[in-house]
């Protein structure tokens, strides 16, 4: 799995990358992340990423032409043309080449029709021979992060490879998603990051300024998203959060592959994976809702003693305080997963105790 990120601030990820999980992820080998400078593909002398809003307005907009540069040197090229993207639409599904993708101009309008001929020429798609360019640097030893591979893995290059040529053997296609983050964007949810961790390529296009000038959005992004309802700065902190979130999902990155089932906005217990034996791994699936509470030792900490149900050891008794607790919690902090959670019976009746008891 390997993330991009394009972004102005490629600094801003280091610390992110060198800590917990995804330190160990990368190390392992199980996620592969690289940073791409926008500024890098800029070609004036104050390597200009933004301008000012058609119309006017408050603020500047980063300029389409970087943008879609810094896009053409992953291989990735423009949809044809539809209107921008307001929530999910597909996958790519294969970045895979149908035909180079042509040098992006210099100026901003030839960058525009470049976009537009390849999409009339019928698409383009991944160019193995496009390698990185001096800015798309992946976090590098000196900066004693873990190894990240500096190359794009190589896609089934048979497809182009010129006559004489080693024909590679054909490689799976890629399962890939472009995504802008922005404050406009669908809500990032649990069920969204499941879906982008068994992706195999995730591009993050972290907006800045006013926003990005729509034409990106609508040539170039399976879908836009949002983490939620207040204004970032940009949207570095949301790609963090993205790959932080979707990272954590992918087999292998927990110690205990479990335990990202029976956390919040986890699977219902239908879903949980079951051992060989057909025995459910935890008896505890979300079901949608909130988490229950945790408690570690000590038994009693500054006079409060954690609740006996979890000291006796009866798994039966445990389990349903704890669907008691989360049914608890997601009522008063967020009654409106309820609507879409999936509840039994027993877990309608101990709703019902539950307002009583607090109303
Ligand atoms: N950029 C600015 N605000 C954002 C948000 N809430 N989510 C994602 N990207 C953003």
């Amino acid at each position: 799995m390997r993330f991009e990120i394009v972004t102005i601030f490629p600094g801003f990820f280091s610390s992110i990358f060198e800590n917990g999980i995804l330190r160990r992820a990368l190390a392992e080998g199980l996620v592969e992340v690289a940073i791409h400078d926008l500024r890098a593909f800029t070609h004036d002398r104050h390597r200009t990423v933004d301008d000012r809003p058609f119309g006017g307005g408050e603020g500047m907009v980063l300029k389409p032409q970087p943008l879609a540069e810094a896009l053409a040197s992953l291989g990735i090229a423009p949809k044809s043309p539809s209107p921008p993207c307001q929530g999910t639409t597909g996958d790519r599904g294969t970045l895979q080449g149908r035909g180079a993708v042509p040098q992006m101009p210099q100026n901003e309008e030839g960058a525009l029709q470049a976009a537009e001929k390849l999409v009339a020429e019928g698409g383009g798609g991944f160019n193995p021979r496009i390698k990185p360019t001096e800015s798309t640097r992946a976090l590098a030893p000196e900066e004693r992060l873990p190894p990240i591979s500096p190359e794009i893995p190589s896609f089934s290059a048979a497809s182009l490879a010129p006559e004489g040529m080693h024909r590679q053997e054909p490689q799976p296609p890629q399962r890939a998603r472009v995504i802008l983050l922005s404050a406009q964007g669908r809500p990032f949810t649990q069920a969204l990051a499941r879906e982008l961790a068994a992706l195999d390529r995730v591009v993050l296009l972290c907006g800045r300024y006013e926003g990005v000038d729509e034409r990106i959005n609508q040539l170039y992004c399976d879908q836009e998203l949002s983490i939620g309802d207040y204004v970032l700065s940009g949207g570095e902190l949301a790609a963090a959060v993205v790959i932080d979130a979707a990272m954590r999902l992918i087999p292998g990155v927990l110690g205990n592959q479990a335990s990202g089932e029976f956390e919040s906005f986890g699977p219902p217990d239908a879903e949980i994976s079951t051992d060989a034996d057909g025995v459910p791994r935890s008896q505890h699936g979300s079901g949608g809702l909130l988490d229950y509470p945790h408690y570690t030792r000590p038994a009693e900490f500054a006079g409060l003693r954690a609740p006996e149900v979890l000291l006796n050891g009866d798994h039966l008794e445990i389990r349903r305080w704890r669907r008691q607790q989360q049914l608890r919690k997601t009522l008063l902090n967020r009654p409106d997963l309820l609507e879409n959670a999936v509840l039994t019976t027993e877990d309608r009746k101990l709703l019902e105790s539950i307002r009583q008891e607090i109303s």
